[in-house]
């Protein structure tokens, strides 16, 4: 049975019904090139090889989420104030994905996420890294520093999240 189409993002009234570059086909976003011939298939292998690192460094950059906040929280409830190595590999890894991914590796366009989203994305990972990279080997920091870093982290995730 063929997959029912729909646009995404929504398209125009106008366009409603027509086929456009951004439909979604049976819940699978169509590809750069679909049903354009031999050349449209070279362009559809690329893409999906574009699209296959995008989902890696994504993987990636939710591993390095993981054990930056899990780091963080798990150190705070320790009661010992100290940056560990979980949030220093996690800030690390989050910033070099993140860099990575706010390449533009979704065909263009509409598809790409807003620039001023990844601004501050990009400001608050780095605040966030050097807040925990350049504290690294105090024995303690003040609660105010350390309450900071969980609390930008959990900013910069909802900027990801909700900012659409
Ligand atoms: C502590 C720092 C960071 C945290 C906690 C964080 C968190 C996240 C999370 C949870 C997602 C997944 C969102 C989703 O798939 O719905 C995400 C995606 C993303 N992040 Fe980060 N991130 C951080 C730093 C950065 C940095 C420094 C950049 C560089 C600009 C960046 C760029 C991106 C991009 C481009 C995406 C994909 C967004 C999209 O496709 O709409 N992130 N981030």
């Amino acid at each position: 049975m063929a997959a029912a189409a729909v646009c995404h993002p929504p398209c125009p009234p106008s366009a409603v019904g027509k086929r456009c570059s951004a439909m979604v086909l049976g819940g699978r976003q169509a590809e750069p090139g679909v049903g354009r011939g031999r050349q449209a298939g070279a362009g559809r292998a690329g893409y999906r090889g574009v699209n296959t690192v995008r989902l890696i460094l994504l993987y990636l950059h939710l591993v390095g989420f993981a054990l930056l906040l899990g780091g963080s929280i798990a150190q705070y409830v320790s009661g010992r104030l100290k940056i560990n190595l979980a949030m220093l590999w996690g800030a690390l890894i989050v910033v070099v994905t993140g860099l990575g991914l706010a390449a533009p590796l979704r065909g263009g366009g509409d598809r790409e996420p807003d620039p001023a989203k990844l601004v501050v994305k990009a400001v608050l990972g780095l605040a966030i890294g050097a807040m925990v990279f350049f504290s690294r080997k105090r024995e303690a920091v003040n609660r105010g520093h350390f309450l900071a870093i969980i609390a930008l982290t959990l900013v910069n995730a909802a900027v990801a999240v909700f900012w659409r």
